[in-house]
């Protein structure tokens, strides 16, 4: 396994890739890997088969942070990311630092931004506003330095695989993009990062994601269907009854347009955003 550390150094291989005619899937991350981000390598593998590279990408993005989030403190582990790689199978992790992604930072000149403009405007792009703006743009990056004929994305972020794809769509790139399911742990609560923030009784009161996505699915059988603006009021007062957990929103939305739904059937999807203390988890399904 090859650990790349300059974009430069990674979009020379990529093109004598390109030149040879090999096949390319590529997994963004943003590192502290888990077997969330494992089971995206193997669909990647799965993909451009055994002659084919997989590229995994670790990179914790600045641009999709605001200045009070976690970008500071968010989990950072190189070298048990790259033992984790190897032993998956991945043949190259493009590490790069700041300063080379973003043309030594605003100050020293980096000012284009890619930006989807409809599918961003909920969710967590209301409530994060510039989040998706800097998703986009270091996606779009990194397309144009590993030429991937494909990229895997977890359904874990549902909005974003949206917005990843239509930007893909929009801007033609010549990517496939592929959506895997959620990994989850035995008690259903999605693998994530940012799971490593819990302590142990903040742990256990995570279940609450799990089992609000559980009640929403049983809140489809009932007849008639249920209006969403009820489900949330229940589901909410479900949540906050866990001691530090707050509801940042919940939507109930149409899958390809990602509008809200104001009636909850089967095939609507439910997505989340909980406070847990200061750490804040994401979590959807299908109903
Ligand atoms: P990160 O949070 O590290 O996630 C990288 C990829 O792993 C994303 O596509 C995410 O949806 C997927 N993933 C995370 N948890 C998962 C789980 N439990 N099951 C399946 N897939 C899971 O998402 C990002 O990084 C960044 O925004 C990035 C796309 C890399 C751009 O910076």
């Amino acid at each position: 396994m090859r650990i790349i550390r300059s974009p430069a150094a990674m979009q020379r291989q990529a093109l004598a890739w390109r030149r040879d005619g090999v096949r390319v899937g590529l997994v963004p991350t943003m590192g502290c890997l888990h077997a969330g981000h494992m089971s995206l390598v193997r669909r990647a593998r799965q993909a451009v088969g055994p002659r084919g590279v997989v590229v995994v990408s670790i990179y914790v993005n600045p641009t999709q942070f605001a200045p009070h989030e976690d970008f500071r403190r968010y989990p950072r582990d190189a070298a048990r990311d790259c033992r984790a790689c190897r032993e998956g199978g991945v043949d190259v992790v493009f590490r790069p630092s700041d300063p080379a992604m973003y043309a030594g930072g605003r100050a020293r000149g980096h000012s284009t931004y890619v930006a989807e403009e409809r599918l961003s405007r909920t969710m967590e792009g209301a409530s994060r506003p510039m989040h998706f703006r800097g998703v986009t743009t270091v996606v779009a990056k990194l397309f144009n330095l590993v030429l991937p004929e494909l990229a895997v994305f977890g359904a874990k972020d549902f909005q974003q695989a949206a917005i990843v794809r239509r930007m893909t769509r929009d801007l033609n790139f010549p990517v496939k993009v592929v959506v895997v399911p959620t990994v989850r742990e035995p008690d259903g609560l999605a693998l994530s990062s940012r799971n490593a923030y819990l302590e142990p009784a903040m742990r256990t009161r995570a279940r609450a994601l799990w089992q609000a996505i559980a009640k929403a699915r049983a809140g489809v059988r009932a007849r008639p269907a249920p209006g969403a603006a009820a489900l949330k009021r229940h589901l909410t007062r479900f949540i906050e009854r866990q001691p530090g957990a707050r509801v940042d929103y919940l939507e109930f939305f149409d899958p390809a347009t990602l509008e809200p739904r104001r009636r909850v059937r089967a095939g609507t999807r439910f997505a989340l955003a909980v406070f847990l203390g200061r750490t804040r988890l994401i979590d959807n399904a299908r109903l």
